[in-house]
């Protein structure tokens, strides 16, 4: 049982340890402040009371300015199912560049015409197209459903993430009770705040009541088979029939975002494990085998509106480092790698996720303090190698949907968050969202060794 209680002088001890302990990347980021917005251009990168500055990463382990080892569980948020600079995406990129390929861009080449074949057998798309970033794929897939129905409103979850895009940016933090109208960022068009609905991920009864009051307005349900942002939680099957069902009925686009589910549980996208087929589907984070490089991937009739014959009326062109040439060879090696291996990678992920969450939760457990991760399976998805560390108030309870996961007054979200990130990087582990990815890098020792980084942990909290 975790207390509601004022975490404000732990914070501060553990900040004066830190700053003593991590002196180069305090430094770092003096001069960071003074050029950068916060010291930084990710958010999730950035921390009180600095990040720590790391200079290289390898597998499982990253080390920072001061020397630090550090055991990473955030993996290049979360693409890096292999772990750090797998050596055969590393050492093929070596090899383009040494030949003057690498920084070709500004062509067509063979290289695109590959990674979307590949996208296509293991995907069932028959239409892709690439572009740098998930934020990117996710808006130009919601464009082309706007486009191609005709109609104004985008459907999403609370709690869905979908990059920082106009139409992802409502419903995705938990502020106030019951949330679902909050706009997540300042000057976007005053429009798009009553264009955005907002449902609950896992209702199914919600999603209904929402295509009985707008389904002929709804230009696209867009939603993540697995919640990455939202909480690391699976899509329950029957939520994603419905969605497929309601859908069809209603003439709405389904756009499966799988930046983060794509290619995590198998060399295939997520949608298919479901056995539900989307009409858009958008992938990133680990197709690009560390590299950026995301797509959107779907049916032809709508992926058309890009091309000459839907008349070019979706402005999904442009990007002049769309398509890179190094970061599709990552993406082609990953791809194929990722296929021959399938058998191999995918039930070790499944068996490290199993030993890591018990692992974890034991440690806490053994000082008296309860605490539970997410990434659980379902009926169709095994046990996820990413996920997020809770700290639930009510003892035995498992927060199953966002509104639960990452909702404060349900769970003691700044234990989770900034407490634990602090101290756990005193204990040589770098963790995000109380955990994050378990990797085929890791081993059964370095899970070990986080293990009791949590124990010292759960006896410094208690
Ligand atoms: C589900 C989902 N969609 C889209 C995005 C945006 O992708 P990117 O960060 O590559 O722009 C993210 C990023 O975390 C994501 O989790």
């Amino acid at each position: 049982m975790v207390n509601r209680r004022d975490h404000a002088q732990l914070f501060t001890t553990l900040a004066a340890e830190y700053e003593r302990r991590f002196p180069a990347s305090a430094r770092l980021n003096t001069r960071a402040n003074a050029v950068l917005v916060d010291g930084g251009s990710h958010a999730l990168r950035l921390m009180r009371p600095f990040p720590p500055r790391v200079v290289r990463a390898d597998g499982a382990w990253i080390e920072d300015e001061d020397g630090h080892r550090i055991l990473d569980f955030w993996q290049g948020h979360h693409a890096n199912i292999l772990g750090h600079n797998p050596g055969f995406v590393t050492a093929a990129l070596s090899r383009y560049f040494a030949t003057g390929q690498g920084l070709l861009t500004g062509f067509t080449d063979r290289l695109q015409v590959e990674v979307a074949e590949l996208l296509r057998r293991t995907t069932g798309a028959d239409r892709v197209r690439f572009t740098t970033s998930g934020t990117l794929a996710t808006m130009y897939a919601v464009l082309l459903a706007r486009a191609y129905t005709v109609r104004p409103l985008v459907l999403k979850v609370r709690g869905g993430w979908h990059g920082a895009q106009p139409w992802g940016l409502k419903g995705v933090t938990f502020g106030t009770e019951p949330g679902f109208q909050e706009m997540d960022s300042a000057g976007l068009p005053t429009a798009i705040a009553d264009q955005l609905l907002v449902t609950r991920y896992n209702d199914s009864d919600m999603l209904v009541d929402q295509f009985r009051a707008h389904g002929d307005q709804i230009a696209c349900f867009i939603v993540e088979p697995f919640i990455g942002a939202g909480g690391m939680i699976p899509a329950d099957p029957e939520f994603l029939r419905a969605a497929r069902a309601l859908t069809a009925r209603y003439g709405v686009v389904l756009i499966f975002d799988e930046i983060v589910s794509g290619f995590r549980y198998r060399a295939s996208d997520t949608g298919r494990m479901y056995g539900v087929q989307p009409d858009l589907a958008t992938f990133g984070k680990v197709i690009g085998g560390g590299m950026p490089v995301a797509a959107v991937a779907g049916r032809a009739k709508i992926m058309n509106l890009i091309g000459k014959k839907g008349g070019k009326r979706v402005a999904f062109s442009g990007g002049t480092y769309s398509a890179h040439p190094a970061s599709l060879l990552a993406a082609k090696t990953m791809l194929a790698y990722l296929i021959a291996h399938e058998n191999e990678i995918y039930p070790r992920l499944t068996a490290l996720a199993q030993i890591t969450h018990r692992t974890v939760e034991t440690a806490f457990a053994a000082e008296g303090i309860y605490a539970r991760c997410t990434g659980y399976g379902n009926d169709v998805l095994p046990e996820s190698p990413s996920a997020m560390l809770l700290f639930p108030y009510d003892d035995g309870v498992t927060p199953r949907t966002p509104d639960a996961a990452r909702n404060p007054a349900v769970c003691d979200i700044t234990l989770g968050e900034e407490i634990l990130r602090i101290a756990m990087l005193l204990e040589g582990v770098h963790v995000t969202h109380g955990l994050g990815s378990v990797t085929t890098a890791h081993t059964e020792s370095d899970i070990a060794y986080l293990g009791a980084a949590c124990h010292r942990v759960a006896q410094r909290i208690k």
